[in-house]
């Protein structure tokens, strides 16, 4: 080990002697990290700076956001910042999906050295997941990697995208393609941001809770099959236990296994399907949470018909999704379509689908046999039910079936 002594002009002097190795010995490199990071759930902008501060110290902030974020919540924002002495600086990209692409990240790192922004300053993602997702990519490769925090606005960025340090942009071959694992300095959840929200983003953003519930906690389940309605009416209490829980179960399920090198993640629930629908339907068409809730729908029925429910998982998840308005897809699905997107899946995930199939809730099975025909007849089935309880279904039945379905 080195030793440090301080010297009298108050600069260190590091003394060492490492050994060197003996012939023919393989050499050990190591490079270990711990990350750990607070997630905090507040409702007031005063709470939100001491939890900010409390991170950063007086480091600079390099804000980044999109442009609807910033009309809405930029000016308090910097406002309340001017206030507690914290010096910043802001960017915004156009709002949704399109701006997840390397010429965004490309723009932002050139504003990043034009702004004189320095290893020890940090990036503030200041938006929905499509801000989390871009800055912390962009955080993870400037200077080789410099802090960031989330600062997450859209309910689905509060209770998924802004916790597990998984960043990335679009690639015309595949969505999330270019990205790292580059875990935020901390996280604070600002309920009241989502006074603002839209009710479809609001909803869509459930789909990740709900996700949770399926997969790891049949107590979160509960909470939000009785609290729903208050959820979509924004209740301040309900949204700040939504939020807090799903951080509590987020962060469980990825210290598991925080980089992903078992690929059998029951986190993917409903992805296998999510990430092609989303592909074919044009990014932005449909919304991620939109998506994932068609894609557990359809996974949980392919469970179903492979016998593996051993509770009433589908009947369950069919009544909630309606309740909240996420049971019919808002865009036609061609299932052949879907299913040849579901290659880039396969690649990505090493040659497999690794479908996590619910067993009850608590419970899932990773299976890695499920085939296309066993997607084509479960997505039909799913979208005729979305048919039979939701008006103007009709059109999705007729994609659902054409062509060669
Ligand atoms: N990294 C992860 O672990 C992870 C997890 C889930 C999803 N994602 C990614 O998240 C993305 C979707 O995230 P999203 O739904 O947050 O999308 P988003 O960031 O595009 O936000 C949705 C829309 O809401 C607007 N908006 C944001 N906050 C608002 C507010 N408070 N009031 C009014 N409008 C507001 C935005 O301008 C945008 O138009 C997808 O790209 C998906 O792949 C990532």
């Amino acid at each position: 080990m080195p030793t440090e002594t301080a010297t009298s002009e108050g600069a260190h002097q590091v003394s060492d002697a490492i050994a060197l190795p003996i012939r023919d010995v393989v050499i050990t490199a190591r490079a270990r990290r711990e990350d750990t990071y607070p997630i905090h759930v507040t409702r007031t902008l005063p709470q939100l700076v001491r939890f900010v501060r409390s991170v950063t110290g007086d480091a600079r902030l390099a804000i980044i956001t999109d442009e609807t974020v910033d009309e809405l919540h930029g000016r308090a924002l910097s406002d309340v910042f001017d206030t507690a002495g914290i010096r910043h600086c802001s960017f915004a990209l156009p709002p949704g999906e399109p701006s997840k692409s390397l010429e965004q990240a490309k723009r932002l790192w050139d504003w990043l050295t034009d702004s004189g922004i320095e290893r020890r300053d940090v990036i503030v993602a200041f938006g929905g997941s499509v801000i989390s997702d871009t800055a912390g990519w962009v955080a993870s490769a400037y200077m080789r990697g410099i802090r960031y925090i989330n600062l997450p606005t859209t309910l689905l960025a509060q209770v998924d995208g802004a916790m597990g340090g998984k960043v990335a942009v679009n690639h015309p071959a595949a969505k999330n393609l270019l990205g790292a694992f580059w875990q935020p300095a901390g996280v604070v959840s600002n309920v009241a941001y989502l006074s603002t929200l839209d009710e479809r983003h609001v909803r869509a953003g459930l789909a990740e809770s709900i996700k949770k519930a399926i997969i790891a906690s049949p107590e979160y389940w509960r909470f939000i099959d009785d609290h729903a309605e208050e959820i979509l009416a924004l209740d301040l209490d309900v949204l700040e236990q939504l939020v807090r829980s799903a951080a509590a179960i987020k962060t469980k399920l990825v210290e598991r296994d925080p980089y992903e090198n078992d690929l059998r993640r029951a986190l993917n629930f409903g992805h296998t399907i999510a990430h092609p629908l989303e592909t074919v339907s044009g990014y932005g068409e449909v919304l991620h949470g939109e998506a994932v809730a068609f894609g557990m729908l359809v996974e949980t029925r392919i469970a179903a018909n492979r016998g593996l429910l051993e509770e009433p998982v589908l009947d369950r998840l069919i009544d909630l999704l309606e309740r909240v308005g996420l049971l019919q897809l808002r865009v036609q699905v061609d299932v052949d379509e879907m299913i040849a997107a579901m290659s880039p899946v396969r690649w990505i995930r090493g040659g497999s689908w690794r479908c996590p199939l619910p067993r009850r809730f608590g419970v899932t099975e990773i299976v890695d046999d499920v085939d296309d025909s066993e997607v084509r007849e479960a997505t039909i089935q799913t979208l005729a039910e979305g048919t039979r309880r939701g008006r103007g279904g009709d059109r999705l039945q007729e994609a659902a079936v054409s062509p060669g379905a």
